[in-house]
């Protein structure tokens, strides 16, 4: 059953997914080159609230000062004239041939200087637009071969550039922030900030690191056969999660970048349910938009493009249904009670006790039983159970 989207529920897709022709490493494009009129007009229709996009995918590579304001203007006025609003922004730094070896970190110094010339341009489009978000996704950033180069002085270059970027932003007081976009590999063979944890380690680092997070990307994660949701939980601690793009992926292979829950779907049911309804006891919550990158398969013509494009936005939806169903029932909420997740938010330390205190605490060492806790049965696998259940509609 199709579901309404609304706007509030903020869902959003890049222009360069429903775009993407099937240009494969094998094989040539399935698809004809979609306008991105019309692609705002379908995005609409099937219940997006939002678009991104890259420079290129609006302007063409290379184009003139003129054509550039003619591509814009047209992509502008078929957002106004359908209500879509432009939330983020991003830079391609990966078709063109100069950026074979990277952008930010090409050995190439005139690479790095072009690349941030047209990042820097990107950024004042941003903000004409309007858009909150500023996505840099790296992909080009990294290496086939561990020789070739020298990730110490790579990494600082890295932390230059994104810094140099985000001191713009800020002396210009425009009022976005930077996403980064973690990927193990594919374009290159190891991509620099693969996964979500070396991404929050590498903006630790950072001078403007307070206007720098993520946007992690669900495939992405799995391709290094990391838990998705787990991560997002860690940029949401970290305060970080800015953005997201959903999708799906099934196991450790290329990038497949399917519509959601198309991958692993039970995944995706907790993935919802950390974003609408939160850590089970309370803390930071996601209310950014709810943002697809996925491609509609190359065996795929327009009418399976608008298709995969509503599959996204419905699954999300059901798993919402669902996610919210699952907590709502009691069985559940005693099947958590009993698996000790509200004892898991009690301080490990009393209120005021010292580390003294705990070392005088003969009931926690020297006194304890550690065989009979070892008896302690968690009841997960019953509460997973109801999980299944929930989000097989079972229940
Ligand atoms: C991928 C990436 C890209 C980026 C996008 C933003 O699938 O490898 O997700 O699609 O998200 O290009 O720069
Ligand atoms: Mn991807
Ligand atoms: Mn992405």
């Amino acid at each position: 059953m199709v579901r309404q989207a609304t706007p509030e529920d903020r869902f959003s897709f890049g222009l360069w997914t429903v775009s993407w022709q099937g240009r494969d490493p094998f094989g040539d494009a399935t698809r004809p080159a979609l306008d991105p009129v019309e692609a705002i007009g379908k995005l609409a229709e099937v219940g997006a609230w939002g678009v991104t996009f890259h420079d290129d995918d609006v302007v063409p590579f290379g184009s003139d000062e003129q054509g550039r304001t003619h591509h814009l203007s047209r992509f502008r006025d078929a957002c106004v004239e359908h209500d879509i609003t432009i939330e983020m922004v991003t830079t391609n730094l990966f078709t063109h041939p100069v950026f074979k070896d990277g952008g930010l970190t090409s050995n190439d110094r005139s690479v790095r200087r072009f690349a941030l010339r047209k990042v820097l341009r990107n950024i004042d489009l941003t903000a004409e637009l309007g858009a909150k978000t500023f996505v840099m996704w790296g992909g080009r950033e990294g290496a086939e071969y561990d020789g070739s180069k020298d990730v110490n002085a790579a990494l600082d270059r890295y932390a230059e550039g994104v810094d140099t970027v985000a001191g713009y932003i800020k002396s210009k007081g425009y009022d976005i922030r930077i996403a980064l976009e973690p990927k193990p590999n594919e374009p290159r063979g190891d991509i620099f900030l693969p996964t979500i944890g070396h991404a929050l380690g590498f903006i630790a680092k950072l001078d403007n690191g307070d206007i720098v997070g993520l946007n992690p990307e669900v495939g992405h994660e799995q391709m290094a056969g990391l838990n998705y949701t787990h991560g997002i939980a860690q940029a949401l601690w970290n305060g970080k999660l800015f953005h997201i793009d959903l999708n799906g992926q099934r196991s450790i292979k290329y990038d497949q970048d399917l519509v959601f829950g198309h991958g692993d779907l039970l995944s995706a049911f907790f993935t919802v349910d950390l974003l609408e309804n939160g850590f089970p006891n309370g803390g930071p919550t996601y209310d950014g938009p709810r943002h697809f990158d996925y491609k509609p398969s190359r065996t795929e013509g327009f009418d399976g493009v608008w298709a995969s494009a509503q599959a996204n936005i419905n699954t999300y939806l059901v798993l919402k249904e669902r996610a919210l169903a699952f907590r709502a029932d009691p069985e559940v909420q005693a099947a958590m009670q009993a698996s000790g997740l509200a004892e898991l938010a009690v301080p490990t330390l009393a209120d005021g006790e010292t580390v003294e205190d705990l070392m005088a605490d003969r009931s926690a060492f020297e006194d304890y039983d550690a065989d009979k806790a070892a008896e302690h049965s968690y009841a997960f696998v019953h509460l997973n159970q109801l999980a299944v259940e929930h989000a097989l509609g079972a229940r």
